[in-house]
């Protein structure tokens, strides 16, 4: 059986996405879904698909160990952030495989305040012909760690900002899950 747990900061589709990838899977146990915020539309969506969820504060995240025991405590084997904004503390990187979703191709466009709309926006500001998704292991800097898999999506010189977060959207929740799927299991 492997356990994961999903850390999620807003509206939380890729989490719901995931969720329903594995529903199904005997041998996949989403453990829990946590958020550094209270009122995060994520957690709405954690009930109606019956998993558990976490709320921690910044000091909780920072300044003590109750999100690694808790983790520990849950025997989980990997740690997903599916819009997750907070820079990941290093107690959890030295205890686990943390993999993230960057709505972009790293390294272009990462990096600390570059997230959801603000990274579409730059993008179209730049006159980018294309955009797209980056899955990465995560380290100790915002968006640093290496990649594990990356698609791509053209960017017409006519698009929003929304344009391009749909196009990657729909990246997000075709690639994310399978992304997911073999790391844990393999091919197949
Ligand atoms: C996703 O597009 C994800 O790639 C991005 O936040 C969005 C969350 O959407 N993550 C980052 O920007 C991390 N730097 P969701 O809450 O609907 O899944």
């Amino acid at each position: 059986m492997k356990k994961i747990a999903i850390f999620a900061s807003g509206s939380g589709s890729n989490a719901e996405n995931i969720a329903r990838h594995f529903t199904g899977y005997e041998n996949l146990n989403i453990e829990c879904i946590y958020s550094n915020k209270a009122d995060a539309y994520v957690l709405e969506r954690a009930r109606k698909l019956n998993i558990l969820t976490h709320v921690f504060s910044r000091e909780e995240f920072y300044n003590s160990d109750s999100v690694l025991n808790r983790l520990k405590a849950s025997n989980v084997d990997l740690i997903v952030l599916a819009g997750f904004l907070w820079l990941i503390p290093q107690n959890l990187i030295e205890n686990f495989t943390i993999i993230n979703i960057h709505p972009a191709l790293l390294p272009k466009y990462g990096g600390k305040g570059m997230y959801g709309a603000r990274v579409h926006q730059a993008v179209v500001e730049n006159r980018e012909k294309e955009s797209g998704i980056t899955v990465h292991f995560v380290n100790e800097k915002y968006d640093e760690g290496q990649i594990i898999f990356q698609a791509r999506c053209p960017v017409a010189e006519n698009d929003t900002p929304d344009d391009v977060a749909r196009k990657v959207h729909e990246l997000e929740y075709q690639y994310f899950p399978k992304v997911i799927d073999e790391l844990l299991f393999g091919k197949h």
